[in-house]
């Protein structure tokens, strides 16, 4: 017999996708073409610089130690290169970041390093799932405040129950937006700050998406708003920038004291990511202006291709100004789940509710870009085929 599990294990919510892994394998065993836009995982390549930046690191021996906290000084100096160049903000090398394995990483376990049992944290409603986990696993309470559609997916920071607010030591931003690809305005962005500062809030701001950009559009750092520095930790990503995702890497940035108690929740986690990956990073950073932009030309050909297909099918399809996701709302009267249920049933294509990203997500499914023009096109008509 094993031991019964905690009170906050069975308290973690549900797989979000309930049955649907099961019925694409049953689908997939009768030779059904499925089309997956589920994760925010694409299918293109990650950058020459980082695949010959790894090959050369696990040739050299030093590469093979554990890497701790600190990890490689190259790396460093490249994400301090980068944030100078990219955002105009000076980092200390030394004690303003910390790399980390993949930003899930740091997103969840920062909750244990501000969390009594009964502390809160405000949670957006839908969005990524670790702020929840993290806050829930820590002993925390998550509190779920909505980003309303009619707000342009944008919290009302001046709506929030103050009693709420009280009792919470962390708020969690992320733009752009997983799953709605809102953007933040500057002045929200500074409002968001000025909150912070006057309910003495740690601010996590989530900039994973900060590069996939369109149109001209270049999101800022939440360290270029006035007074961001000392109430926010920045987390930052390779896996969409770079194609990177499967190579677990990222990074935090912000005001030294925050990164410390992360670093020191992290020593007894984790030893840090393997350092030939790390010199491969600073390597995928320094070919940023070479590589990025056409990366970024490709995910904006694919959104317009399926944005267009999309709205030949009768659905409500956006362009997103940034992000890998379009998020459309669900034409038919059913729940999100049924619908998706539906698509891969009927069409085998695989979308992701959007109730699976928090109840305020109900109503809308995600698509993600992640696959070619020709197979996004494909699934629309698929998809267009289960609305009738
Ligand atoms: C909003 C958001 N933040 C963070 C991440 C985590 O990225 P990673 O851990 O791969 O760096 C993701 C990945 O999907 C995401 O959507």
């Amino acid at each position: 017999m094993h031991p019964d599990t905690s009170d906050r294990f069975k308290g973690l919510p549900a797989y979000p996708l309930a049955g649907i892994p099961e019925t694409r394998r049953r689908l997939e065993g009768e030779g059904v073409d499925i089309i997956d836009l589920s994760a925010g995982d694409a299918d293109l390549a990650p950058p020459p610089a980082a695949v010959e930046g790894l090959q050369r690191a696990v040739e050299d021996p030093r590469m093979s130690r554990y890497p701790f906290n600190l990890g490689l000084a190259d790396f460093r100096e490249a994400v301090v290169e980068w944030m100078k160049k990219r955002f105009g903000v000076e980092v200390d090398a030394a004690k303003e970041l910390l790399p980390l394995i993949g930003s899930k990483d740091g997103i969840a376990h920062l909750p244990f390093g501000f969390l009594n049992s009964g502390d809160a944290a405000l949670i957006p409603d839908p969005g990524y799932q670790p702020y929840k986990g993290g806050v829930w696993l820590a002993g925390g309470d998550p509190i779920l405040v909505p980003l309303p559609a009619d707000n342009d997916f944008l919290i009302d920071l001046g709506g929030l129950p103050p009693d709420d607010v009280a009792r919470s030591k962390i708020l969690y931003l992320n733009y752009p937006n997983n799953p709605t690809t809102a953007l933040a305005p500057r002045d929200y962005l500074k409002q968001a700050v000025e909150f912070c500062h006057a309910h003495d809030l740690l601010l996590v701001y989530d900039n994973a998406y900060s590069e996939l950009a369109f149109d001209g559009y270049r999101p800022p750092s939440i360290l270029e708003i006035d007074g961001g520095r000392e109430v926010s930790l920045e987390f930052h990503s390779f896996s969409k920038t770079f194609n990177m995702t499967g190579w677990r890497m990222g990074w935090a940035v912000g005001d030294s004291a925050l990164i410390a108690i992360l670093a020191k929740v992290k020593s007894f986690m984790d030893t840090g990511a393997f350092l030939g990956v790390q010199a491969a990073c600073a390597e995928a950073l320094r070919s940023y202006d070479e590589w990025v932009p056409a990366n970024v030309a490709t995910f904006q050909a694919r959104r317009d291709a399926a944005v267009q297909a999309l709205q030949a099918e009768g659905f409500d399809a956006r362009p997103p100004k940034a992000t890998m996701y379009l998020w459309v709302p669900v034409p038919t009267a059913e729940a999100s789940m049924d619908f998706c249920r539906r698509a891969l049933e009927q069409e085998g294509v695989i979308v992701l509710p959007g109730s699976s990203m928090g109840k305020g997500g109900e109503g809308f499914f995600r698509v993600a870009l992640t696959t070619s023009e020709a197979r996004l096109q494909e699934a629309a008509q698929r998809l267009g085929r289960i609305i009738g």
